[in-house]
């Protein structure tokens, strides 16, 4: 059984046709998504209607949770007023209901393994563990909570969120990202270190592939990050109505968050200064 798991879409629809493709030609049975299809590109609507058309599995992120729901606009800056009532334009009410119903979490067997999917961390759709934090960070996301399917740890944990593809082995279990599909982002970033963008911006997507329900551990299963390069201009040319156009071409086209400062402040508060990076 060959699954594709999807995440991060965030409404970039040369991503996701492109990516479709991709999973077509590998034979692979069925797709799921670990959510954020929403939210930052303007296509948000075309993406949810392909993600429903084609998903099997469909788990609420932070931004389908955020905005489908009612927000008290009073306590909030103009600039993100602005930009809920933009987001909230893009999709119409019966999606905003679909995705109000969207679980927290799935989980299943593979090969013997539990294998849990979630947006961000067990405990919150929103918390945010990146693929360098330190062990106990990273130990949290193999835990059970009140909104996981069930009480165990998982074996193989696989989350959405950090738009950065990673495969982390610790304590014999493995956290797995697939990273983003529509907003593929490297937070570390350094002129004389860096290698070629194509590294990053690329859609980025998982397949794993086992035995479907099997509680055999002896049974194989494989774990493949698959990176798909997509017309980005094409995706760009068709976002001109953007209201956050200049930062969501950077972040299509340099693979980097709008916001650094924002980055280098969590840096630091895990002990990772500016100029080490
Ligand atoms: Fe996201």
């Amino acid at each position: 059984m060959k699954i594709a798991i999807i995440s991060d879409i965030h409404g970039n629809l040369e991503a996701l046709k492109s990516t479709l493709e991709d999973i077509k030609s590998r034979s692979v049975d069925k797709i799921y998504c670990l959510g954020d299809i929403i939210a930052k590109g303007t296509h948000q609507q075309e993406c949810l209607d392909l993600v429903r058309q084609y998903c099997e599995v469909i788990i609420k992120g932070n931004c389908d949770e955020y905005f489908t729901s009612d927000i008290d606009i009073s306590t909030k800056s103009s600039e993100e007023v602005r930009r809920i009532l933009w987001n909230h334009k893009k999709i119409n009410e019966e999606s905003k209901a679909f995705l109000r119903t969207l679980p927290f979490c799935h989980e299943f067997y593979l090969s013997g393994r539990l294998i849990r999917l979630i947006h961000a961390h067990p405990e919150s759709i929103s918390k945010f563990i990146g693929n360098i934090d330190y062990l106990g960070k990273l130990y949290e996301l193999l835990l059970p909570s009140e909104n996981t399917v069930s009480n165990e740890k998982a074996d193989v944990v696989i989350y959405g969120h950090i738009h950065t593809p990673f495969i982390q082995k610790i304590y014999n279990r493995f956290i797995i990202n697939p990273g983003s599909l529509g907003n593929s982002i490297d937070v570390f970033r350094n002129k004389e270190k860096d290698g070629d963008i194509l590294n990053t911006t690329t859609a980025n997507y998982l397949i794993l592939e086992g035995n479907l329900e099997s509680k055999n551990m002896e049974d194989p299963i494989s774990f493949d990050l698959v990176s798909v390069a997509y017309d980005i201009d094409k995706e760009l040319d068709s976002n001109k109505d953007n209201i956050e156009f200049d930062s969501y071409a950077t972040e299509l086209k340099n693979g980097q968050y709008r916001d650094m400062e924002k980055i280098y402040r969590s840096f630091e508060a895990r002990g990772i200064k500016k100029e080490d990076i």
